[in-house]
């Protein structure tokens, strides 16, 4: 079975988490990255839940992996508004129905968010063999410590 980490991180706590996780597992992994620039705060906040909640994706930059190479695809994401982040919205629609996920969602405590996100990748015709909770905090409040930020 060939495993691929998928990972998008806004503050750098995803990041952390899905590098640790292909390191101990010896793993492919690959960055979901904004085509443009991080969103700031302002606009993750109000522009960037919103999409979340819509489930609607915005734009990123080319991949770097084929999802056909893998047979399960880890994808680590920070939750937002109870929902994915939409940078990984825009890499989620590129994976093939029928594909096996597994879900590791990175949030401050939105155990709640499981249901709305489970509901939606299915809807993608995408099957989930697995989903894990990571609570996180420590991006949003070491701002100015944190090199892998950009807002
Ligand atoms: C725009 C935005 C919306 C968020 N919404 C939620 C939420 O609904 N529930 C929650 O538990 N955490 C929420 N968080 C907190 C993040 O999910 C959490 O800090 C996560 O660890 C960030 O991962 P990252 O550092 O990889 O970006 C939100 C953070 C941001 C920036």
């Amino acid at each position: 079975m060939k495993e691929l980490v998928l990972f998008y991180s806004y503050s750098g706590n995803t990041k952390r988490a899905a590098e640790k996780f292909a390191q101990e597992n010896n793993l492919d992994i690959c960055e979901v990255a904004d085509k443009k620039k991080k969103p700031n705060k302002f606009y993750a906040f109000v522009v960037g839940c919103f999409k979340s909640m819509k489930g609607s994706a915005v734009k990123i930059q080319p991949l770097t992996v084929k999802f056909e190479d893998y047979d399960i695809i880890n994808i680590f994401a920070p939750i937002w508004a109870s929902h994915i982040a939409p940078a990984m919205n825009g890499a989620i629609k590129l994976i093939p129905a029928g594909t096996k996920i597994k879900l590791f969602m990175v949030s401050a405590g939105g155990e709640s968010a499981k249901d709305n996100i489970s509901k939606r990748i299915e809807g993608l015709g995408l099957e989930i063999a697995g989903y894990e909770n990571i609570i996180d905090t420590t991006g949003l409040k070491l701002k100015k410590n944190n090199k892998d930020k950009n807002i």
